[in-house]
This record gives C-alpha cells, structure tokens and sequence, in this order.
C-alpha cells in the first residue's frame, strides 16, 4: 500500500520542525538582485507561529518591492509577498494549533518582517486570523490584501452614504481593489460606475451598472464641478483623485487607498466646505484585528464567489518578476493567485 498525502505531509512539517530541512522561496538579496532560493527555517523573521504556506497573491505593492524602484523592502535579504494563507504547523500560541487554516494580510509582512512567497513563514500570532468558514484557502488569496481593502473601502460606503444618494464611482476599476468592491458594492445595492482602462464587458459583469472609458473622462478644471457621485473608491489618485473631489455630491465621501496613477493630489478646501464632502483615508496594512475580521465577514456573506474564477489568474513563484513588470504598467487585471504548495 502507498503512503497518503496527509502523512506525507506529516512527514514533511515534523522533518522541517525537527531538522534543517530546506525549501523554496522568492528571495530579494538587494534590490537588484532577487530570485528563488532555497533556504532553510533559520532564514525566517522571528515569531510564535510556523505556517505552511498554500497559495499567497501578487498585490501592487509587491510589484513595487520587486521592482525595487521604491523602498518598500526595509531590509535585507527579504521574502516579499504581503499576504499568504496556509495551515499551522507548529504554535507557542495557544489561540492557534496545528492544522488551524489561517489569513494573513500586512503588518509588514513582506516589507520589513519576511513573508509569503516561501513555502513556510513564521510570524507573530497577532496577526493572523482563522480562515473563515464559508472561504477556501484558494479562494482567500483570488481575494488577497486587494480584495480585503476592497471591503474596507465597502464598509466605510455602506456606513456613510444611502443608496438613495446616487452613484459610486470606482476607479482603476478593474485592478483588484476595484474588481472586488464594483461586486461587493453592487451586492450591497449600490448602483457602481466604473472607471478604467480595460474591457466594458469584464466591469458590467462584476456589477458595475456603467463603464467610463477612462481616455473619455474629462479631468475637471474647476473646483467645483457639477455633482455626480455619492461616494467613490479611489485606488489611483493624481489628476483623477484631484477631478473626482470636485465632483462629489454634497455630503459624499471618497475612500483614498490606493497610487496607481500618481502619489500627488492637487486640489483646494472648497468641495470640502462648501459640500461638506469627506476624504477618507484606508489603510489595511495596519489596520486593527476587529476591522479584519468585519471585512472578511462582509467578504464572506456579500461576494458572489461564482466571479472570483472569472477575475483570477494563477501564478507560480518563478512568474513572479514578470509580474511586476506587468503591474506597474496597469496591465494586470482582476486579482493574481500564486501558487505556493506542494
Ligand atoms: N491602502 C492600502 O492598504 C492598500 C491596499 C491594497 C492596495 N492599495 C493600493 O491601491 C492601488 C490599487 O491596487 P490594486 O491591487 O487594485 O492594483 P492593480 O490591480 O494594479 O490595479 C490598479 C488599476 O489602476 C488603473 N491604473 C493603473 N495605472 C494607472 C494610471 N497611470 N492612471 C490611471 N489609472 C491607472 C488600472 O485600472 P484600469 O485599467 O481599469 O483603469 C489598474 O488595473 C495601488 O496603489 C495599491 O498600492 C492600497
């Protein structure tokens, strides 16, 4: 009779937890030179918390960290890949044990403490969270830290603006944020309206009730513009966040997250004192443990899972500089899974 997976497995994690045993990962040397390595647990940032890793995702701030152009890496060498999902191999923790699926998303994992594009991690317990019931593993990175975001960004609409108030506007709408909260907000009953690049039929089919062609849309000249969002996701900031806080309907509000386009904003106090308009900032790297967990929440009851095959690419570790070419270039759309387990 063979031997079964599962104790092959077994065999494996006791092999890596009693030995040196070495595996694989995407290791930044400099910032220049990067590549797959093969290395051993002695290599890991310190933690409570071995986890094997199963799949991580290629998020835009990975793309940063490869290319090496801006400094996200704080040190090196370092395993970028800001989030992962796996199973617990081993925990000092007792909130955590072996065989518990786990999320995590930042904390500077992948930036300063090494993260996911390895086959282990060892990290603080703090900042993982049990996979929720109703998500696989696989499908809690087609989501990743974009997706996650995405329901930050959807959380603070749904609290602040009444679908009565009008439309959403969402750019860089078919990149992973924007893909994920055009289908969260429209199962929310939001009326969304996406602004992007790419294929019409890709964002009516993630809910968006229209598409701009963003060559079509007319960056605003004035500081107050006439009113057409109730709301907007901004994932690209620059001359398109500079135009839609001029546009916004008195009272709106605009979640700031993301710098596809530019890190610059110019604009002036008017929208915001005479509209009484919000711009709010989200962040989900540092974000507390109750915020994560309502987003994953929201995740679970409001995505239509049935998408996520529809706006996933997979990847291996070996893609993953091409990819990062590829992102910063505004050519990746939908959400990138990496495949990491055996
Ligand atoms: N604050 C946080 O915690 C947090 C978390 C996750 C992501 N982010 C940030 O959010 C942004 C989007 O992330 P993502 O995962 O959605 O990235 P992504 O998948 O690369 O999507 C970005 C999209 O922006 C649009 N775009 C790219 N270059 C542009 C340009 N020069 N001008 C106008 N639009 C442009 C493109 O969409 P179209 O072709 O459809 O227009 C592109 O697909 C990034 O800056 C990322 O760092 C922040």
């Amino acid at each position: 009779m063979g031997t079964s997976s599962s104790t092959l497995q077994n065999m494996e994690i006791a092999r890596f937890m009693d030995n040196n045993e070495k595996f694989k990962a995407f290791v930044m040397e400099s910032n220049t030179k990067k590549g797959i390595k093969i290395i051993d647990k002695s290599f890991l940032d310190d933690g409570d918390v071995f986890v094997k890793i199963s799949f991580s995702s290629f998020n835009y701030k990975d793309g940063l960290a490869i290319s090496g152009k801006t400094p996200i890496l704080r040190k090196f060498p370092m395993i970028p890949g800001v989030d992962f999902c796996g199973k617990v191999i081993n925990s000092s923790n007792k909130s955590f044990k072996k065989g518990d699926k786990v999320i995590l998303n930042g904390w500077g994992v992948g930036e300063n403490h090494t993260g996911g594009f390895s086959q282990f991690a060892r990290v603080k317990s703090k900042w993982l969270i049990k996979l929720p019931k109703k998500i696989s593993e696989k499908q809690s990175m087609i989501i990743g830290s974009a997706g996650y975001t995405a329901a930050l960004c959807a959380i603070l609409i749904n609290e602040n603006v009444k679908k009565k108030d009008g439309k959403i506007l969402v750019t860089g709408a078919s990149g992973g944020v924007g893909s994920i909260v055009i289908n969260l907000l429209s199962n929310l009953g939001f009326q969304t309206v996406a602004l992007s690049a790419k294929n019409k039929s890709y964002l009516l089919k993630l809910g968006a009730v229209e598409v701009i062609d963003r060559k079509d849309y007319k960056i605003a000249k004035k500081p107050l513009e006439k009113q057409k969002w109730a709301g907007c996701i901004d994932t690209v900031g620059g001359e398109i966040l500079s135009s839609v806080i001029s546009e916004i309907k008195y009272n709106g509000i605009i979640a700031s997250t993301g710098l596809a386009s530019s890190h610059l904003l110019h604009t002036t106090v008017y929208p915001f004192i005479l509209r009484n308009i919000t711009l709010a900032g989200v962040d989900c790297v540092y974000a507390d443990k109750s915020k994560r967990i309502k987003a994953w929440n929201l995740l679970e009851r409001k995505l239509d899972f049935s998408k996520l095959d529809f706006i996933k690419s997979e990847k291996n570790l070996s893609d993953l500089k091409t990819l990062s070419a590829k992102i910063l270039q505004g050519k990746i759309k939908g959400r990138t899974l990496i495949k990491i387990g055996t």
